[in-house]
């Protein structure tokens, strides 16, 4: 047994020390350059569990704190079964995304392709990728502005707030997540939410979201097992939609007939599309708004601008009178407050990218193959570029440019998230009616957590008032 245990031992030690020749010398010798500074960890793990490992999403993490004062902004490490470089710097992460196809390519742990599908957006690469993405922009442009999509985001959010006037207690993130689907399902596929079969995807939604961070064990009833199937259900709802869309040969203007009349993607891209959509609309945008909230709990100067600027907005309408395109592009603070919840907030803490050359970057070398993780959270709360990183100051981007490199909560380059106003329209007019009608109080202390996707442990409850006096709805 002790012999074994030896053997074992110098059977690791042997392969430690190859894998540091093959990453760290050869390169050298050929000329090419240093890898940076930094650990890769336990045999075949690596440090993936203390990167996953979790903690408040307005915070660095003690990995990425440790690392980075051990080693500098940019370390190597190795995670997700990969060798790794992992860049907490605002310049390398810009270099990353604006050099999508030509020296990294996204690239998603292999089981997030098992549920999200082979043709999902964040999947598919190269022209694929380009066409899938094309589609997404010009829906996203032509339906952003539009008064029907505007006007259903105002009514779905005044209905929500109206189910509240009996209720003393809310759990946010239930009832933002409720308004998110309502949106997008009405959106893409032209449900409203007492249609039988939203009810079908909403269910079929979840188990598919769980499945997305479970453990990738395909054995059936594991989580992960059960979202595939999940997604298979959804595919075939949606088929019979946009069949039934087809039988009809109904002509309502809207999003999925845009989608049914793209001859460039083929039936199965539609569907993925329609899935994507889903995904990208429902959860990241709910949390964006329970982080407004969360933080304007803390920051009562900052809601009462916001609720002046809402007030003053509402003085010209009438009671009824829809939210307009105009009305949003009055809505300048909350803008601001949008932009520090998404800035303190973190939903997105890094995205996976590889690389496909070996790529030199200040001196560095990034070998080709090797995972690159461009981590957005270190470059928001990184003290140097934003002052007071760790507070809640919406004032911070008046006059600012949002499209900065030290700003990417919506990603950059050609991968730059297609959804992003969608997510700040519904926020902002979630937001409006929030503040004129009701007044809240966090019931108890809850952190959003990154896991490393974001999380409120206990769905951020929140006891609620309504205000009799101001009203919108
Ligand atoms: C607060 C809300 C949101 C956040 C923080 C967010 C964040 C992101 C980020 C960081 C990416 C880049 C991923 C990468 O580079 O690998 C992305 C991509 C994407 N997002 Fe969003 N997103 C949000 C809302 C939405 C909405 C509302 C939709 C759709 C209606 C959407 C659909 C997508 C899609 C389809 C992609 C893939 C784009 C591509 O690969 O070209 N997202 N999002």
């Amino acid at each position: 047994m002790v012999v074994f245990g030896a053997c074992l031992f110098l059977v690791l030690l042997v392969g430690l020390v190859l894998r540091s020749i093959f990453n760290h010398y050869i390169p050298l010798f050929l000329n090419l350059g240093l890898t940076p500074k930094g650990c890769f960890g336990l045999p075949l793990i690596g440090e993936t569990l203390s990167l996953l490992k979790p903690h408040s999403s307005n915070s660095l993490g003690s990995f990425i704190q440790q690392h980075c004062s051990r080693y500098g902004k940019i370390f190597k490490s190795h995670v997700f079964g990969y060798p790794a470089i992992v860049s907490c710097d605002q310049e390398l992460n810009y270099f990353i995304l604006q050099n999508e196809d030509k020296l990294f390519q996204c690239s998603y742990p292999k089981p997030i392709h098992g549920v999200l599908g082979k043709f999902s957006m964040l999947v598919v690469v190269g022209d694929t990728h380009k066409r899938l993405r094309n589609t997404a922009l010009t829906l996203v442009s032509t339906s952003k502005s539009k008064p029907e999509y505007l006007n259903d985001i105002d009514r779905e959010a005044t209905r929500i707030l109206n189910s509240w006037e009996t209720k003393k207690q809310v759990i946010f993130c239930e009832e933002a997540r409720k308004f998110t689907f309502n949106v997008i399902v009405k959106q893409v596929l032209g449900l409203t939410p007492d249609d039988p079969q939203t009810t079908k995807i909403l269910e079929d939604f979840l188990t598919f979201m769980k499945g997305l961070i479970s453990f990738p064990l395909k054995i059936p009833g594991t989580p992960y097992a059960r979202a595939v199937k999940a997604r298979i259900r959804i595919s075939s709802t949606v088929k019979a939609i946009v069949e039934e869309r087809r039988r009809n040969g109904e002509k309502k203007g809207d999003f999925l007939e845009t989608l049914l009349s793209a001859n460039t993607l083929s039936e199965d891209e539609k569907v993925s599309f329609v899935l994507d959509s889903l995904l990208g609309g429902y959860e990241t945008t709910s949390l964006l708004m329970a982080m407004a909230v969360h933080f304007l709990g803390q920051s009562p100067i900052a809601l009462r601008q916001l609720k002046l600027e809402h007030q003053n907005i509402r003085k010209d309408k009438k009671k009824d009178d829809y939210l307009n395109w105009e009305d949003y592009r009055k809505m300048e603070f909350t803008q601001n407050v949008i932009n520090e919840a998404l800035r303190c907030g973190n939903i997105v803490k890094f995205v996976h990218r590889k690389a496909i050359k070996d790529v030199r970057f200040k001196g560095y070398l990034i070998p080709c193959g090797w995972k690159v993780l461009p981590v957005f959270s270190a470059v928001h709360l990184d003290p140097s570029l934003h002052q007071d990183a760790l507070q809640f100051n919406p004032w911070r981007w008046e006059n600012q440019n949002q499209t900065c490199k030290k700003f990417t909560p919506f990603g950059g380059g050609p991968r730059f998230c297609p959804g992003s106003e969608l997510a700040k329209v519904e926020t902002a007019f979630f937001l409006h009616h929030l503040v004129l009608n009701f007044r809240w109080e966090p019931k108890e202390v809850d952190t959003p957590m990154a896991y490393p996707y974001v999380e409120f442990l206990r769905g951020l409850p929140l006891e609620v008032e309504r205000i009799l006096v101001e009203s919108s709805i």
